[in-house]
């Protein structure tokens, strides 16, 4: 198992954030790729507020090319993140069997204890929400690592 997915709705706040963060902790023997649900930011650049958020914990995300999910991405991954409730549905209505609905995950419930369950938008918010998005990112990508490397995922 070693291609992970990250979803969230416009692929420009979360889950470049949680590709850049996931990438960070493990070697290129891993295929780390995120995308949105929607087609608003499809060809742009990540959000100015989470290129900033993560370049202060020294990580580079500003290369990544939002694009939005297809369903070819079903045969492309093997377990596929989605932030919140909504990304979920959005996904799995897409799934066509179930193989494909069991790679789909949400991204908090890889953590036993947390009050967390959603990693929540922050496009409305300010800095501080994408810092707790990143905080809670960092947790759980953290997790995420450890079980490929144990091969446990
Ligand atoms: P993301 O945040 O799903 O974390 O990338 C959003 C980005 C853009 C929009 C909504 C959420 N939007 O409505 O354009």
């Amino acid at each position: 198992m070693n291609r992970i997915l990250m979803v969230c709705l416009g692929n420009i706040c979360r889950s470049p954030l949680a590709e850049g963060i996931l990438k960070s902790k493990l070697t290129s023997n891993y295929f780390i790729d995120s995308c949105g649900t929607a087609n608003y930011h499809v060809g742009d650049q990540p959000d100015v507020r989470s290129i900033d958020v993560a370049k202060k914990y020294g990580i580079d995300i500003s290369s990544h090319i939002g694009r939005q999910f297809s369903v070819q991405d079903f045969d492309d991954f093997d377990v596929i993140y989605v932030m919140d409730s909504s990304n979920f549905q959005d996904v799995i209505k897409l799934a066509t069997n179930n193989l494909q609905k069991n790679k789909v995950r949400l991204i908090m419930n890889e953590l036993e204890n947390s009050s967390q369950q959603f990693v929540p938008d922050p496009y409305y918010g300010t800095s501080k929400d994408f810092e707790f998005c990143y905080q809670l990112l960092d947790e759980v990508c953290g997790v995420i690592a450890k079980k490929l490397k144990s091969n446990i995922l």
